[in-house]
């Protein structure tokens, strides 16, 4: 299935908001910013023996942070780092292993770009874990580049204009 803008994963997303999930933004620092870390930890870290260093989460004060909620309950998340004035990067792409391929980072996928369009960006990119490149490619999302080593694994740059 395509994902394109608006048009937001039908079955799993109208599910999962009858469930009450929720996504926003929320603030560096804050409790929620620490559930974050915590996933992001948990998903994205752990698995490859690493953490994160507070000089690294210093350095995410200007991200857009985006996560999504079961009442309190962090279900996803993920960043936006402004590159230049006209693309953002989507970052630390992360969702809670028992609820994989739900549909929850395809909601993520649809709210960050609309987030994007506001903001008057016109291009996302991330650096994609190969393991997630299929993903990316559901919404349109074409590898541009070599391979190349991050955090140990291969990676490959994926780009789109919205
Ligand atoms: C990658 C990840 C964010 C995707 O979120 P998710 O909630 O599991 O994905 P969804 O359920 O919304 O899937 C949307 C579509 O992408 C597909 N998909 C999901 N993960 C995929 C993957 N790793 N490779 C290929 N396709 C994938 C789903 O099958 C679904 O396709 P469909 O619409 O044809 O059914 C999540 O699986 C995850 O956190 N993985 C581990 C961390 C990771 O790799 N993060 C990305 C770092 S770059």
């Amino acid at each position: 299935m395509m994902y394109l803008g608006y048009n937001i994963y039908p079955y799993w997303q109208s599910l999962l908001n009858s469930f009450g999930m929720g996504l926003k933004q929320i603030d560096h620092g804050s409790r929620e910013y620490q559930q974050m870390v915590s996933l992001r930890n948990t998903i994205l870290r752990q698995p490859l023996g690493l953490s994160f260093t507070q000089d690294e989460l210093e350095k995410e004060k200007n991200d857009i942070l985006i996560a999504a909620f079961d009442d309190d309950e962090m279900l996803g998340c993920c960043m936006l780092t402004p590159i230049n004035q006209q693309t953002l990067r989507v970052r630390q792409m992360a969702v809670q292993n028992n609820l994989q391929g739900k549909g929850i980072g395809a909601s993520l996928m649809s709210f960050i770009e609309n987030i994007a369009r506001d903001k008057g960006y016109r291009n996302l990119m991330m650096h994609a874990r190969n393991t997630a490149i299929g993903f990316y490619e559901k919404f349109g999302y074409k590898v541009s580049g070599t391979e190349f080593l991050e955090v140990g694994i291969p990676h490959h740059v994926m780009e789109k204009n919205l």
